[in-house]
């Protein structure tokens, strides 16, 4: 059995402790050390996760110099995630960060600069693309399932009060939140609609703040995508709607679609020859938790044509995906190799947001790529 890759946490907030939590059910991994600018975060997190006050930090250099920590786990304000995320590598340190990857190009620019200089492991959490529902939707695009793409309907339709807005400085923050509903809630929808559609050509977007106070940032934004292939889509993400719902992508071609609800399939609709057997069955049983699937093959949805899938028993929990995604870079550390969301994957979700509030500002297309 190898060592556990020891890991540092730059950050002790709220998503921190979904990190230890992951950190500590990983067998190949363990949470050693952390460091926080507000020591009452840090020494309150430590005393949490049991961590040594030797291990508690106030400041990133004194945590790069911890002899108990291999890598680290940036879960800072996004607008410090780049700075943060290269002096760790030029420290030697493989590192995790949370997302988005920072909110600004340059930023971003620097960050990746690091990791080819150094040529460590880099990874941005982006944890749905580790929900099963994601990996079955984009290898049913990309198998040619689904035929040739044609529309993509992605809605982030959430509801956050003005207290989770009042509930830290950098929140609603152009600075250090880079945006609103769509940098900060609707990026994890939009690298799921990168990654499965392919790349952005052009984006046509309407922003507003709409229902919140003491925010620089909108908290709703409507946008038109042309995509490179052809297909066209459209965006919503919002904080902005009560009671909020489930985040949605709707993948659709000339042979069929794919929509997710929330992490899991909602539905699957195919024509032809497609691998709506076994095969589709097989997955759906082992990955798909708690909703109710339908699998429509031939056009029409009779008896006959129409199959259910049985739900599993085992419900997904939030944390999962985290811990499978950590669960990816550790194994790029051990390896050498690419965890699955690396840097270039991290800046494309950003370009997509940037391009969509740019057009909001100037009010005409940007093109992104
Ligand atoms: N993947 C997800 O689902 C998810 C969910 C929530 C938040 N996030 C992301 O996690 C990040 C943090 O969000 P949060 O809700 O935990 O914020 P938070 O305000 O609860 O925690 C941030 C912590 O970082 C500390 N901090 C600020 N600047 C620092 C610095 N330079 N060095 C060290 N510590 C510093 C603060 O004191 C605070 O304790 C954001 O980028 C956010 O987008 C991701």
């Amino acid at each position: 059995m190898n060592n556990p890759i020891r890991f540092g946490i730059v950050g002790c907030g709220v998503i921190a402790v979904t990190h230890a939590d992951a950190i500590n059910r990983l067998p190949g991994a363990s949470l050693t050390a952390c460091c926080d600018v507000v020591p009452d975060h840090a020494f309150a997190y430590a005393k949490r996760f049991g961590l040594d006050d030797k291990h508690v930090h106030s400041n990133l250099r004194s945590l790069l110099q911890d002899p108990s920590v291999d890598v680290v786990s940036v879960c800072t304000p996004s607008g410090t995630h780049a700075g943060i995320g290269a002096e760790c590598l030029w420290a030697g340190k493989p590192v995790i960060v949370e997302k988005p990857m920072d909110v600004n190009l340059d930023a971003i620019a620097l960050l990746n600069a690091a990791q080819n200089e150094t040529g460590l492991p880099l990874a941005i959490i982006s944890q749905h693309r580790f929900d099963a529902a994601s990996t079955y939707a984009r290898n049913l695009a990309i198998g040619g399932y689904l035929g040739a793409l044609t529309l993509c309907e992605a809605q982030i339709k959430w509801f956050r009060s003005q207290e989770y807005y009042d509930s830290g400085d950098w929140r609603g923050t152009w600075e250090l939140d880079g945006g609103g509903a769509l940098m900060n809630q609707g990026v994890h929808t939009v690298d799921l609609m990168r990654w499965i559609m392919g790349p952005v050509h052009s984006i046509y977007a309407s922003a507003r703040t709409l229902a919140h106070e003491r925010i620089e940032v909108e908290d709703a934004i409507c946008a038109t995508i042309n995509f490179a292939n052809g297909a066209i889509g459209n965006l919503i993400a919002t904080t902005a709607v009560y009671p909020g719902f489930p985040a949605q992508l709707s993948v659709h071609g000339t042979k069929g679609s794919v929509v997710i609800s929330g992490d899991a399939l909602h539905s699957i609709d195919l024509i032809g020859d497609a691998p709506v057997g076994d095969e589709a069955a097989g997955l759906l049983a082992s990955g798909i938790a708690g909703h109710a699937v339908h699998i429509a093959q031939g056009g029409t949805k009779s008896a006959e044509t129409h199959k259910s899938v049985p739900t599993s028993a085992s419900a997904s929990h939030w944390g999962d995906a985290h811990q499978a995604q950590i669960a990816d870079f550790v194994e790029a550390v051990r390896s050498g190799g690419s965890p699955l969301v690396d840097g270039k994957a991290g800046k494309e979700a950003v370009e997509i947001i940037l391009a969509a509030y740019e057009s909001a500002r100037i009010g005409r297309t940007v093109v992104v790529s």
